[in-house]
């Protein structure tokens, strides 16, 4: 398997905020279940971000195309601004050929926080026929662009059949992602983190790009054009969060029944995921950690199980990570 950093730089704006202090929103909430959470509309959730066209809001209102051509790729953005929240899309992602093609689903400030952003991704990677899509996902926290955080997986079914729920969960003390209702990962935030763990307001993004501009692999992997467009589907927006007025930056609302956690059960699903259908943690990733990040808890077995699929990280020592972008550095591996 091959690794190949790709630096995604992304203008949206030129506001520049400098803060020195933000005061977290407090969200209270006993309620666990997330799937009561009131459905938005596009239109009320969200913005068209980029791809002119490439972007079509279906006739429900409620369901979404983003496509990528020879043109562009397009995106979405949220309207508002959020706090923490329960954060969630279903995807249906392009089949067949799809190396080089990235579908991602994540919150980000860095609009707004050039140099010290936050950043919480789920990411799909495309993958040549007959491979399945793996999805990614990561963290940063004020701009600790150079700790990078992704997980790989597998999935359990093949999300270019039909429609999967991703969500997001980020508390002031955790981040949990989800694939339907199974929690895949959560980040507990510790102290020996610091900065590193999301702590400003962050927008909600969705966006397909291509990335064989990034890959640094001969070519031997770029999109393909020949089988676009390639179309990503979006539908059931979930935003249920605390929203912050973006000028001010003092907290406006926080919707009741944000779910606070995970249950005992997740949990044990959760692992059970994670040692069936996880390929990849930094955590277990020497070349580019020497020492682990103080919060991975090392696992013999799970470092044993690890090495399987990327014998290029703790093996040979082929290949090269460089984290160096101020926007978003991406990890992939095709
Ligand atoms: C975040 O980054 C800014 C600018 O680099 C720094 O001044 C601040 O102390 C950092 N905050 C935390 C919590 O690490």
């Amino acid at each position: 398997m091959h690794m190949e950093s790709l630096h995604f730089i992304f203008f949206l704006s030129s506001v520049f905020i400098i803060l020195t202090h933000y005061n977290g929103v407090t969200c209270i909430s006993n309620n666990n279940n997330n799937g009561n959470l009131p459905i938005l509309s596009f239109e009320e959730g969200y913005s068209h971000l980029f791809g002119d066209n490439n972007l079509i809001v279906l006739r429900d209102g409620k369901s979404v195309h983003l496509s990528l051509d020879e043109r562009t790729g397009s995106g979405f953005v949220s309207q508002d601004l959020y706090q923490h929240g329960y954060f969630s899309a279903s995807i249906k992602l392009p089949a067949d050929y799809t190396a080089g093609v990235v579908v991602a689903f994540y919150m980000s400030n860095g609009d707004i926080f050039e140099k010290n952003h936050d950043e919480i991704d789920f990411e799909f990677l495309g993958n040549i026929r007959g491979k399945e899509w793996r999805i990614q996902t990561n963290i940063y926290g004020n701009g600790s662009t150079n700790v990078g955080r992704e997980e790989r997986y597998g999935l359990w079914f093949d999300p270019t059949d039909d429609f999967h729920q991703y969500s997001i969960l980020w508390t002031h003390t955790h981040i949990i992602f989800y694939v339907d209702d199974v929690a895949i990962r959560e980040i507990k935030r510790t102290e020996s983190m610091g900065g590193d763990f999301p702590s400003k307001p962050m927008t909600l993004y969705a966006t397909i790009w291509d990335a064989s501009d990034w890959a640094t692999n001969g070519g031997k992997y770029k999109v393909n054009y020949k089988y676009a467009p390639y179309i990503a589907e979006f539908s059931n927006f979930v935003l249920h969060g605390c929203t912050v007025d973006p000028v001010e930056f003092t907290s406006l609302k926080c919707e009741n029944g944000i779910p606070t956690g995970i249950t005992p059960s997740q949990r044990t699903k959760m692992e059970s995921f994670r040692k069936k259908h996880m390929q990849y943690s930094y955590c277990y990733d020497k070349r580019r950690y020497k020492t682990p990040p103080s919060e991975c808890v090392i696992n013999p077995k799970e470092a044993e199980r690890l090495k399987r699929f990327d014998p290029v990280t703790f093996g040979s020592g082929r290949g090269h990570h460089h984290a160096k972008s101020h926007r978003r550095s991406r990890f992939v591996s095709i």
